[in-house]
Parts: structure tokens; sequence; C-alpha cells
């Protein structure tokens, strides 16, 4: 298949305009999996001869033997020619089973991984509305975000802790269901660097168009400086940055900084700063255990809102109905870094 090629982007470059092929269906290939485009472009074609074959015959029948006057007797009296039932059925049933032949021998291609691909495991777990992925021999997680070897075979085992959500990589052209309950299994092996996109391809619930993750095929040399876990919280501007970085990936979908009202509460507001400077958790509302009751915000509130976010629900319409996603493993430094940004929100009194 003819492709048309793309620049390799550079590190840290925003993800590249994805080419696609010649045919302009998909996107380029960027994995060994290539017997996927022929399947596609197999049905394609199957799909236009017959739709162009039916809606000619039906046109061309319609205008040809279209009854002229009001009165005008049948043509034909025929009910049904025997050969011609027997054509039409034999020959689609014929490529429809080469069409289950040919996808059922690629889906067990690309479910069953090589020992290779099995040694290099990655985990993805999809929650509502989130990808989470845990790496091969490594304590840390990335969000919506992943970093795999190029040329490297990798295999992700999935898993969802919710709801039934889709991992969909059209670039490697690999997909497939997420199951609650259930371990499931993909692989592929990256043949191009650059930043691919992940869909989540099973609705899902309110945000499922906003599901997505980014794939960076990256080299040896680059996956070996561990990008997923740069979290500089050496200063408490740098960890108010790293928080800003990683409230962007996790909580942005229900949680504003500029007050807006959103799924949950704004983080505006939550600190305050007084005249001389120090910053202060602000009093709200709270319902715990069914009673409504005033507290303060601190840290030890926030990390037990992260973890167990029904413990202490806002006593305030939406966000007492509606439900937030739980972290609990979420790292301690990575709640920190949440925190200090948090406060550098804060607005004087
Ligand atoms: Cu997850 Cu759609």
């Amino acid at each position: 298949m003819f492709h048309f090629t793309i620049q390799e982007p550079a590190a840290q470059s925003p993800a590249p305009p994805q080419a696609i092929d010649a045919f302009g269906q998909l996107p380029q290939l960027a994995s060994t999996f290539d017997h996927v485009d022929g399947l596609f472009y197999f049905t394609y074609a199957v799909c236009i001869f017959f739709f162009v074959l039916i809606v000619g015959v039906l046109l061309f029948s319609v205008v040809k033997y279209r009854r002229k006057t009001w009165d005008q007797p049948p043509q034909s009296s025929v009910t049904h020619n025997t050969p011609l039932e027997v054509v039409w059925t034999v020959i689609p049933l014929i490529i429809v089973m080469v069409m289950f032949a040919w996808g059922y021998m690629g889906a067990r291609d690309m479910t069953i991984a090589p020992a290779e691909a099995s040694r290099n495991l990655y985990k993805a777990t999809a929650k509502q509305w989130n990808w989470t992925f845990s790496y091969p021999n490594d304590p840390a997680q990335s969000f919506n975000e992943v970093w795999v070897v190029k040329d490297k075979p990798v295999e992700f085992l999935l898993e969802s802790t919710d709801v039934l959500h889709a991992f969909y990589l059209p670039a490697m052209r690999v997909k497939r269901d997420v199951i609650p309950g259930r371990y499931q299994t993909i692989w592929f092996q990256p043949t191009q660097l650059g930043q691919f996109h992940l869909f989540c391809a099973e609705y899902c619930g309110k945000d499922h168009s906003r599901m997505y993750a980014k794939v960076h095929v990256v080299t040896a040399e680059e996956y070996a400086k561990r990008p997923w876990d740069l979290w500089d919280d050496s200063t408490p501007a740098a960890a108010a940055k790293s928080g800003a970085s990683l409230y962007s990936q996790i909580c942005a979908s229900c949680h504003t900084v500029n007050g807006t009202p959103s799924v949950g509460p704004s983080w505006k507001g939550l600190f305050v700063k007084n005249a001389d400077g120090t910053i202060v958790g602000r009093q709200r509302e709270v319902i715990e255990g069914g009673a409504r009751k005033t507290i303060t915000v601190d840290e030890a509130y926030i990390l037990e809102s992260i973890k167990k976010p029904d413990a202490k629900k806002v006593a305030e319409e939406p966000y007492v109905r509606n439900a937030m996603t739980a972290f609990p493993d979420l790292e301690e430094r990575k709640i920190k870094g949440l925190i200090e940004y948090m406060k550098s929100l804060a607005d004087t009194k």
C-alpha cells in the first residue's frame, strides 16, 4: 500500500497532524499490523460495488419498467427464479465468509501476544473518563499519556473499574473492548516515532467523547529517562506547577479553577490569602455520614476527598448528588502537588 510520508516530530513537539493513506480513509500505519488495511479496503470495495450495482438496477428498473398509464397491466407475472436466488445467496455468503475468516485471523493475531510482547507488559485501566497506565517493572503510573519504545513489541492488559470501554489505537490498527470484571489483552509493535491518539471506542457515558489518551512512541534512550515520572517538587512553586499539569490530565474534566460551576465544585476559593500573605483554608458546609457540618479546608480534607470522595460531600446542589471518581492509589507527592496548585489559586480576602 502506498503511504504519504510524515516528518518525524522532535521530542516535546505537539502531536503531528496524523497523515492519512492514499485512499484518504485510514491514518498512516504505525505498527506491523499491515493486514488490517487489506481487509478494510476489501470490505470497502465490496460495499461500494454492491451499492452501485443494487442502486443502479433499482434506478434502471424504476425508469424502464414504470407504469405509464393508470390501467396498464403488469408486464410480467414471474414470482421467483430459483437459479437467480441461489446465486445471490451463495455469492454474498462466500464474500462474508472471506471477511469473517480474514477478520478472525486478524483479531487472533492482535489479541494473542507473542512472548516478546508479553515480557513488555503494560496495564491500561479505563474508568469514566480516564486512562491510567502502569509500566513494566516500574511503580509510577501515568494518566492519559503513555510511552512505549519504537520497534519493541508491547502488550497491554486492559481493565475497567466501572463500565464497558474500548481501547482503540487507529494508527497501530488495534482495538479491543475493555470489559469490567475481566482482563483483556492486546499487543502491537510500533514502527514509527511520534504521538498517536488512543480513543475510547465504546460509549461509556457523558464524557465518552473526551476519553482519549496520547501514546508516545520514543527511542530506547528517551524511554530510559522515564518521561512519565517527571515530577518536580523541589520548591512549592515547582510542586504547584507539577500539580497544575496533573490537574489538567485528571481533574479538569470536572473541576474548574476560575469559580465556574461544573460537575464538581471549583477549586478557586478553597484557600484564601490573608493580608499578611499566609494562605488558609476556607470554611465549607459538607455532609458527613448524613449529617451537615462545617469544616475548614485543609490538607487532610483534600487527601480524603481524593481517596474517598464520598466521605465529606459538599452540601450544595448539584455537588451533593454528583459522584466523583476516587483515586485511592494516587501517590502522596502528587496529592501534595495538587494541594500546592489549589493554594496557588488563593485570592486575597
Ligand atoms: Cu470510555 Cu467511552
